[in-house]
């Protein structure tokens, strides 16, 4: 889908304009997303390495701009939105992309990058490796991101059959929407009605299943 040098373009791209700690753990994303895409979906690591270069386009913008480049292109900024500004740079990046990387602005890829903070529900598989790549790369110091890691690899999914290794990463998505709902539980925070949603839709799964 993208050749190698296509990528390192890419990535020399993205680097402009960003701060060599944002750039550090975008790389680090991607490296996490080619490891989940040996274990998962090797056939679409390219484009899922394209979605790891790009998820944080706009992560540095300030809350105006994210809120200008929405509105600008018509699309509707909620209070609730406003309420929460980390997740408006997942909207805003799947704004701009089209504009600015048009090669790689593929449905796949701009749907990686708008889920890739929330979560949704009835996640595809490509969205949920982006999503906890995120949540699990190296550059990852915080007490949950670690946690989350070390379940996640701890548990060996390379000695996994694939029908573990999938029950494996909703398992730990399950973890990941339960910790970072609990922060914002304890922070005082809105909760995006999407995660409540991506949880819920793989708890319901997990359930109907047994
Ligand atoms: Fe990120």
């Amino acid at each position: 889908m993208f050749n190698e040098k296509e990528l390192d373009a890419l990535r020399d791209g993205i680097r402009v304009g960003m701060s060599e700690k944002r750039f550090r753990h975008t790389y680090e994303v991607e490296k996490m997303v080619v490891y989940l895409a040996g274990l998962y979906m090797p056939e679409k690591t390219d484009m899922l390495r394209a979605a790891a270069l790009l998820h944080d386009v706009t992560k540095e913008f300030s809350t105006e701009e994210h809120i200008r480049i929405l509105i600008e292109r018509g699309v509707e900024v909620s209070e609730e939105d406003i309420c929460s500004p980390k997740t408006l740079h997942a909207r805003s990046a799947v704004a701009l992309i089209p504009e600015r990387y048009e090669s790689f602005a593929t449905d796949e890829v701009l749907s990686c990058v708008r889920w890739h903070t929330t979560g949704r529900s009835d996640m595809t598989l490509s969205e949920k490796l982006i999503y906890l790549a995120d949540y699990i790369d190296l550059s990852r110091t915080f007490d949950d991101c670690v946690k989350l890691r070390e379940a996640f690899m701890g548990a060996e999914p390379e000695k996994m059959s694939m029908e573990e290794r999938l029950l494996h990463l909703d398992k730990i998505l399950i973890m990941s929407f339960d910790m970072t709902m609990s922060g914002l539980l304890n922070d005082g925070l809105p909760i995006s009605h999407y995660t409540v949603d991506a949880r819920n839709s793989l708890i319901c799964k997990k359930l109907l299943s047994r």
